[in-house]
């Protein structure tokens, strides 16, 4: 009842976490069977190994959190040399989540983790507030953004998704641009900039002094976003943003969502996705539906 079909990944349900807060599963594999997750988004993969921020990188608020880690990542030849094997006993799709400083970083890390058996679909990150060179730039220009995932489609074996940023005048010319320059499916939405201040240093908290905002704070403009976008494109959405529940999935569905990803709420609880996979079943018999797919056809459209 809970299983969906969407490029490149057989999800047994539409429940993934999302990019960042997961890590490459380790710590999760400690507490569940990461067998049971509809799919696995990893952290991003740059061509270099990249130590991140300066610290303080994250820094809480009452609906959520900021962080400005900086594509913190062993790089992508390690992820695959030591990353990747310990996953292969999960059955259990895995998404490689894709950064880099320019074009040419973007597509060599592309097709590296695309040429991987155990890499089922790579989500491009063209939406990091958190670098100076090569996060968010790639976001916000439909030009620039539609150029990227042209070459990144060219150079990738599996299908491709984009990851959108929310820090845009127009999210549905991003997304309209990223389709017709092949993306497979998108994934929205990503992290809202945001700042933490301080009255007692009378400074940001964050050395960075901004972040990308996430968790319930940024979930009424996720379920916006997602449902213009769904309405003016025909590829997939994995929708994500402040995602904490059950019910939370079934509103991002209902908007336009396809499978849904967990990010923060991982932090919270270690057992958030177990939890909202488990509580699925539940709410299929409160809607009086007999398959997840219904709840995204009967939005997709009006
Ligand atoms: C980072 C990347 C992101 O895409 C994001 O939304 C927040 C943080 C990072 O690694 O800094």
């Amino acid at each position: 009842r809970l299983s969906l079909e969407l490029p490149g990944l057989s999800m047994k349900n539409p429940i993934m976490p999302a990019s960042g807060c997961f890590g490459f599963g380790k710590e999760f594999a400690s507490f569940y069977d990461l067998s049971l997750l509809g799919a696995i988004v990893l952290k991003s993969a740059t061509k270099e190994p990249r130590f991140g921020n300066e610290t303080p990188r994250v820094a809480e608020t009452h609906s959520g959190m900021l962080n400005s880690i900086g594509l913190q990542n062993p790089g992508v030849d390690q992820i695959i040399a030591k990353e990747l094997p310990p996953l292969k006993r999960y059955q259990v799709p895995l998404i490689a989540n894709v950064a880099g400083k320019s074009e040419e970083e973007y597509v060599e890390v592309a097709r590296k983790l695309s040429q991987q058996e155990q890499i089922a679909a790579i989500e491009l990150n063209i939406s990091c507030p958190n670098v100076k060179e090569g996060g968010i730039q790639f976001g916000t220009d439909a030009r620039t953004a539609a150029s990227l995932t042209r070459k990144v489609k060219d150079a990738s074996k599996k299908p491709v998704y984009v990851k959108l940023s929310p820090n845009v005048t127009s999210i549905t010319e991003m997304a309209q641009a990223v389709e017709a320059a092949g993306a497979d499916g998108l994934s929205m939405i990503n992290t809202l900039v945001g700042m933490v201040m301080d009255w007692k240093t009378r400074k940001p908290v964050l050395a960075n002094k901004t972040g990308g905002l996430s968790g319930p704070a940024i979930k009424p403009v996720a379920l916006r976003m997602i449902y213009e976008v769904a309405q003016c494109v025909s590829i997939p959405i994995i929708g994500m943003g402040g995602v904490t529940s059950a019910q939370d999935v079934i509103e991002f569905m209902l908007a336009g969502a396809s499978a849904v990803a967990v990010g923060t709420a991982n932090f919270v609880d270690p057992f958030a996705c177990p939890t909202i996979i488990n509580d699925l079943e539940a709410w299929l018999d409160k809607m009086k539906i007999e398959s997840i797919t219904e709840l995204v056809e009967g939005s997709f459209k009006e």
